[in-house]
């Protein structure tokens, strides 16, 4: 047995005796005990602050954790993973976001290719592209400036860019709108294009593989509807793509004179800090795009420079794992407490379900320990008038991730105090919880009960000062750094997603099905009769 190995299960088995103590502890009750809790477990870095006082832990919890975490050699991993190691190992492809974000006179090699060469040269293509649109240089067929950027992608290649153009609503040109069309579903469609001029919209179409079925049927269906008024000759004027694959880009009909390119060393979930983001760089302006990536440069530094004690994604990665592994959590709440916020959970689910939601190791044996939880949320005050009561008093243990910025982008402060007092006062009734009244007479004997909390629930709160750009990128780095951190925890491959492929392969065999098309596929019963309700009813 190997020496990490045999330090790994010492490790594990240290945690195991300990988490079987810490489930017994009053959260209120470490307060009392350490007067100084709130700074002992808080944490500052790249413009966020992280407040993780409210868990389950002590000192001696933090030093088991990192232990762990050092015995699962987190470290050496996290570097090859910045020094671009094949560390997605079933793809043989290193996984190299980080690069993306690194400043212009960082130079990074591999395998003798100049690669932050080339990223910066498709840098100052999206500066350019952006500017020329921003500044209405480039107009569309009838010499009208472009007022709607529709970027047409799914999972990656819609998540991220939809999230960051929304979280920066504020940061948007005026008179100029971004448009984000995934689903396959025909009514998302209609919807977008609604209210839109084949004359004043661009297109976008944003793929890493140039093969994604919904992707490519929305963008034929933009394309029919722009030669509704357009030429063909005027299709180069409306429709630019973002791609690894030239060669599907041509042959779908765009000019690859329009396409940015960008790596199969960038994965999917990982790609808005390429020139999949070229919508928000359009949206925002490229120095908001630039100070976007520089937001998420100082969170790898820091990530990577900092001790593991001290470490955010590490931290996080590790109190989410905690839960995970010895409090029976399975969810993981996300609640920002910001509007413009509202689609960061939604990008989180596939950046840690897609990256984690894994069943074998590195080594590709099964797992011996729950992997990834659900990811879930949405905007607080929201979420406290629909499903938080289930966080207060339901059988569950979910650990939430508040999340909100000190200031605010208007300049009512009334609704933002509001805003963030239901913020700090959710996070207080999950640990501070509501005891039994035993008052005789006072609330009633028969209600008493109903009304308890139990608290001892655990949160982390995340402040930044405003949300702006370089905010942004730091929080979104955080999450997928601790995604990693979690991964590694678990000896899983964070970087493929073998298991979405299965649902693509058997709808390419039911499609020709629905179609009226003969076919040899055999189906279970379920599938079979829903095949044939749907043909029988179909108009
Ligand atoms: O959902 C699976 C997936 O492969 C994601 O990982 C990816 O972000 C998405 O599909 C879109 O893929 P593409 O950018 O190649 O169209």
């Amino acid at each position: 047995m190997s020496d990490s190995h045999t330090k790994n299960t010492a490790a594990l088995a240290a945690l195991t005796d300990h988490a079987a103590l810490a489930r017994a502890w009053q959260l209120p009750a470490l307060f009392a005990e350490d007067k100084k809790r709130f700074h002992h477990f808080s944490l500052e870095a790249a413009g966020l602050f992280l407040d993780y006082s409210k868990n389950h832990i002590d000192a001696t919890t933090v030093s088991l954790l990192t232990g762990f975490a050092r015995s699962c050699s987190l470290e050496q991993r996290r570097d090859a993973m910045f020094q671009g190691a094949p560390v997605n190992a079933t793809e043989q492809r290193p996984a190299l976001h980080t690069l993306l974000r690194a400043p212009a006179e960082l130079r990074f090699e591999l395998n003798g290719e100049v690669l932050s060469n080339e990223v910066q040269q498709v840098l100052q293509r999206i500066d350019q592209l952006s500017q020329r649109i921003r500044s209405g240089e480039w107009l569309g067929f009838t010499g009208k400036v472009i007022t709607d950027v529709v970027n047409i992608g799914i999972g990656g290649s819609d998540l991220g860019p939809a999230m960051a153009c929304a979280a920066l609503r504020p940061f948007i040109k005026p008179g100029l709108r971004a448009h984000f069309l995934s689903n396959v579903d025909g009514h998302a469609i209609d919807a977008v294009l609604t209210n839109l001029s084949p004359e004043t919209t661009l297109f976008i179409v944003a793929s890493k593989s140039f093969t994604t079925q919904e992707t490519l049927i929305n963008a034929r269906v933009a394309r029919e509807w722009f030669l509704t008024k357009g030429k063909t000759a005027d299709l180069a004027k409306h429709f630019v793509a973002v791609s690894t694959n030239a060669k599907a880009v041509a042959e779908f009909g765009i000019d690859t004179a329009n396409m940015l390119p960008f790596w199969d060393w960038v994965g999917g979930r990982y790609s808005v800090w390429s020139a999949i983001g070229l919508s928000v760089a359009i949206a925002v302006g490229m120095d908001n795009f630039r100070a976007f990536l520089a937001g998420a440069h100082a969170m790898d530094k820091h990530f990577q420079e900092s001790p593991l004690e001290q470490n955010m994604p590490v931290m996080l990665g590790l109190l989410g794992w905690w839960y995970r592994q010895y409090f029976g959590s399975s969810s993981h709440l996300i609640a920002p407490y910001h509007e413009d916020l509202r689609l960061f959970p939604v990008h989180l689910q596939q950046v840690d379900m897609e990256s984690n939601g894994k069943r074998v190791t590195n080594a590709g044996i099964p797992v011996t320990s729950p992997t990834a939880p659900v990811i879930w949320g949405s905007t607080g005050t929201n979420g406290q008038h629909a499903y938080f009561q289930m966080l207060h008093q339901g059988t569950d243990l979910v650990p939430v991730d508040f999340i909100a910025a000190i200031n605010p982008s208007h300049d009512r402060a009334n609704q933002q105090h509001t805003l963030l007092a239901n913020c700090f006062a959710q996070a207080e009734a999950l640990m501070v919880g509501h005891q039994k009244d035993e008052r005789a007479g006072h609330e009633g004997e028969a209600l008493a009960e109903f009304r308890v909390l139990p608290g001892n629930r655990p949160s982390n709160t995340l402040l930044m000062d405003k949300l702006t750009p370089t905010t942004l990128g730091a929080l979104l780095a955080l999450y997928e750094h601790k995604t990693f951190v979690q991964g590694v925890l678990w000896d899983i491959n964070s970087f493929d997603q073998w298991g979405v492929e299965r649902g693509k392969t058997l709808a390419a065999r039911i499609l020709p099905e629905l179609e009226g098309k003969s076919s040899t596929h055999t189906h279970d019963g379920s599938t079979a009769g829903l095949i044939a309700r749907t043909l029988q009813k179909k108009h």
